[in-house]
């Protein structure tokens, strides 16, 4: 359940714009960074709620994106594209690689949830072949040899456990 500030800081959002509805997108956003990075059965309710768009909707919007989770999701978010250019510039061996390094698959959270691996289609740097987007940060040309680099480099930059991350990162 979301504390009556956040419901009033959501509510306020949407009341900016002439359709309530425009401001679904952030209040999804908002309410994932509440429940610790995934959308619950209630949190699907209460955008429902403060957006004034049905349930089905707001559920169509989180299962339609890459960036909404339906169910808990690892600290970190590693999307490997497999787009055309990416394809080309052998993303499959890249995601191979990250699989092995991380004893996943593609689609899967690792035991201690510390990482989620998953295919996305262009992240828009295709002159920069194959791509892979880790959080927020954009690696490309990605090589195998930077796999290590790259997974060594985001798992040094987790400070604590997961909870408080969360703690740290929820908003009002
Ligand atoms: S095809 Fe991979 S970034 Fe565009």
């Amino acid at each position: 359940m979301i504390s009556d500030a956040l419901k009033v800081q959501l509510t306020g959002h949407c009341g900016h714009y002439p359709s309530r509805r425009v401001g679904l997108i952030f209040v999804m956003q908002k309410l994932q960074e509440h429940y610790g990075g995934w959308l619950p059965e209630e949190a699907i309710r209460e955008a429902a709620e403060i957006s004034g768009v049905p349930e089905t909707e707001v559920e169509g919007v989180a299962t339609f994106y890459n960036w909404f989770f339906r169910e808990p999701a690892g600290r970190h978010i590693i999307v490997v594209c497999d787009s055309i250019s990416c394809y080309l510039c052998g993303c499959d061996r890249i995601a191979a690689n990250l699989e092995r390094k991380l004893g996943i698959k593609l689609g899967e959270t690792t035991p201690d949830g510390m990482f989620t691996l998953l295919p996305v289609v262009c992240l828009g740097n295709c002159d920069k072949a194959p791509s892979i987007m880790v959080d927020d940060e954009l690696y490309g040309p990605v090589t195998a040899d930077m796999i290590d680099e790259i997974i060594e480099k985001t798992a040094s930059e987790t400070h604590g456990t997961r909870r408080a991350h969360d703690e740290r990162n929820r908003p009002v």
